[in-house]
């Protein structure tokens, strides 16, 4: 290779680093994103094709690295170049104003500024930057000592990997899970079997010590930087300003950050967030006061465990008392009976609480919940009601047990409990409860993202009759569904073409939408990626599954009986020849002219002959030199030979270069 070919990968690798992060920064700094996903994809892609084959220009600090590298054996132990202390926390305002009694005290000034910050519920993590590089990030630990858990910090992509200053800078913050991803994660959890998050700082926490930092980035994790555990050369005399200085070095900082003057201020803005805490996208436990000058922080100095010149205000716990006025059942798509309370309306954490899941009936006995109990309710990551506990003591004799029914409530039929299960299932596979719940599950969006189906239009569809299961949809006629309820012509068009965009959904949303135990979105697209096909897929055995990684032995299970299934077999081949894509996109373009032999004569005017050859190559076909019976098309170019004569003798299909075209090209 020349020197001028490496010069011009250097350069495109560069530049592709430089866009890679500039849309990071958009994306997950700014909330602005430019591009699209696709988009920004692509870019990625590029960058690791271009690194994988020229090694000589990868670099520790590439966008690359975000997709999350090697499995790490263990995480090595870190000594924080300054301790990372805790807060000291308080509950109330009368020991804010002791605070400040004690700062203004020490300092023996009545003129102090605070700065007020959320205090983010997430983990504490301490990054380093040497000449410009991230080089290593550790979790606190027991404050002196911690985790090396660079990789994996690597993969949250507002942290940025290079900086604009040299020299040696230790930065610290809070990594976070949004409520949003959290809920999603548990929700994904849930259908694979996993247990769940109790909230999203312990599923934060659990991100960012997994050992395959690949796991990691699925996660989704964020930041927020609050402060500098070490800095050289520094003239920047606030605490606000390094902030601000940080921000412009492109860290995340929170944007709802105040300078105040004395306690007083900080008073006053406290009770603004009683109630804007609950519209953060983010958890956040209290509120953190620090003393802005760093003049005066200094001479504040430290306890042994906590700094003098700041402190946390936390939030009280936000739980409420509420009765348990019944317990309702509900038959979910795999036949689970799911007990869940019905509680008298409370507010909490910003919302009217109605109803907590119960989960199963282990969950009701160990927490000991009876109907009429009185009990505390809180919210999950501000978002999930659940029952803490029940107020025992304000029992009165009149509650009842509850007891899960021994038939279905829906359908009528028994219901087991297998051993070793939490679960109560309906045992009838066509209790009317599951088969809407399939449907449901088959129409969302994460599946075949039906749109504008919804609950009450597939209830009406089950109804009439004119559904039995999710296959079904694919044979709907116009004059079915325009006589529905609150259908109109239109909205019957609309639904058809919905239905008809479904047939083209990639193969994971696919696997998904089948509804196949402990086979959540993730799992599902790691099958798709493997397998590239439906039929692949069924023919899998349980070793073939669980060599794959991610997928354990209990979804293999699942996966093998599912297939093994007559009735779902049938259901499969029934969205078969509706016309449903089965096959990963790439795979059903590599296999576009599987079989198909090809002789071409003739000019093309698009293509040169080795072009045409290598493209009917790359779909599955072939292409020989001589017109045989078994050849499927001849593609007649311009002026062509005596092939041409050869296939009108034959009787093979001859096409001309535009019908060429339409065969092998989108677009
Ligand atoms: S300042 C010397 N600011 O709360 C400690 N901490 O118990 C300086 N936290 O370990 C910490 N948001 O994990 C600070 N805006 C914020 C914070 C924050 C969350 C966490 C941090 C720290 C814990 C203190």
């Amino acid at each position: 290779m020349t020197m001028d070919t490496k010069e011009k990968v250097k350069a495109e690798i560069e530049d592709l680093r430089k866009q890679i992060e500039e849309h990071n920064y958009r994306y997950y700094v700014l909330n602005t994103p430019t591009i699209t996903d696709e988009q920004y994809d692509k870019l990625m892609q590029r960058l690791i094709e271009l690194e994988n084959k020229y090694p000589e220009f990868k670099s520790p600090t590439s966008p690359s690295q975000r997709v999350g590298g090697a499995v790490q054996e263990g995480f090595k132990e870190v000594k924080h170049i300054v301790p990372m202390l805790s807060l000291d926390n308080v509950f109330d305002e009368t020991s804010l104003i002791d605070f400040d009694r004690r700062v203004k005290q020490a300092l023996g000034t009545l003129d102090v500024e605070y700065v007020l910050e959320p205090k983010i519920d997430g983990l504490a993590v301490s990054l380093v930057y040497e000449n410009g590089m991230f080089v290593r990030g550790a979790t606190r630990g027991d404050g002196s000592v911690g985790e090396d858990v660079t990789q994996n910090l690597k993969t949250i992509r507002s942290i940025p990997l290079a900086l604009d200053y040299k020299n040696m800078l230790e930065v610290r913050g809070e990594v976070y899970m949004t409520k949003d991803t959290f809920v999603k994660l548990n929700k994904e959890r849930k259908e694979e079997g996993e247990p769940v998050f109790a909230n999203p700082r312990n599923a934060a926490a659990g991100g960012l010590r997994q050992l395959d930092p690949k796991i990691t980035a699925k996660r989704s994790l964020n930041i927020f930087v609050y402060g500098v555990g070490h800095i050289e050369n520094s003239d920047i005399s606030t605490h606000f300003d390094m902030l601000m200085w940080l921000k412009e070095l492109g860290f995340p900082v929170n944007t709802d950050i105040t300078k105040l003057k004395g306690i007083k201020g900080v008073l006053e803005r406290i009770a603004d967030w009683q109630h804007k805490r609950f519209d953060l996208p983010y958890m956040i436990d209290g509120l953190v006061v620090k003393v802005n000058s760093l003049e005066y922080q200094r001479i504040l100095g430290n306890t042994a465990k906590s700094p003098r010149w700041a402190i946390a205000y936390k939030f009280p716990a936000e739980k409420k008392q509420t009765v348990v006025q019944d317990i309702e059942i509900t038959v979910g798509r795999t036949g689970v009976l799911t007990p869940t309370a019905i509680l008298k309306p409370v507010e909490i954490a910003g919302s009217i609480v109605k109803r907590a899941v119960l989960h199963n009936e282990d969950i009701i006995k160990q927490k000991d919940i009876k109907i009429g109990d009185t009990v505390w309710v809180h919210k999950a990551g501000d978002v999930i009601p659940e029952i803490i506990e029940v107020v025992k003591d304000k029992r009165n004799g009149t509650e009842r047990d509850f007891v899960l029914p021994k038939k279905c409530p829906v359908c009528g039929e028994a219901v087991i409990r297998l051993k070793g299960e939490v679960a109560t299932r309906c045992v009838n596979i066509s209790c009317s409860a599951r088969t809407k719940e399939s449907i449901l599950h088959f129409i969302s969006r994460p599946a075949m993202n039906i749109k504008g189906l919804g609950e009450r239009t597939v209830d009406n569809l089950l109804k009439k009759g004119l559904i039995k299961d999710a296959a079904d949809l694919y044979a709907l006629k116009f004059e079915q569904l325009v006589n529905l309820e609150r259908m109109g012509e239109k909205s019957a068009n609309n639904l058809l073409k919905a239905i008809e965009d479904s047939k083209t959904r990639p193969l994971h949303n696919l696997i998904f939408a089948l509804g196949i135990r402990h086979i959540g979105q993730t799992a599902a697209k790691k099958l798709a990626e493997h397998f590239k096909s439906i039929d692949k897929l069924a023919k899998a055995t349980q070793e073939e599954l669980t060599s794959i990684p991610e997928i354990g032995d209990k979804m293999a299970e699942s996966i093998v009986s599912w297939f093994d299934d007559k009735s779902n077999r049938n259901f499969l081949e029934r969205l078969r020849r509706a016309g449903v894509a089965m096959e990963s996109k790439e795979e059903a373009k590599s296999s576009l002219l599987k079989g198909k032999s090809f002789v071409l004569t003739g000019k093309l005017e698009s293509f040169s002959r080795t072009q045409a050859q290598e493209l009917i190559e790359s779909l599955g076909g072939k292409v020989s030199s001589q017109v045989s019976k078994r050849t499927d098309y001849v593609v007649a170019g311009k002026d062509p030979g005596s092939k041409l004569e050869r296939a009108k003798k034959l009787g093979v299909k001859i096409i001309d270069e535009d019908e060429f075209k339409n065969m092998i090209l989108m677009r």
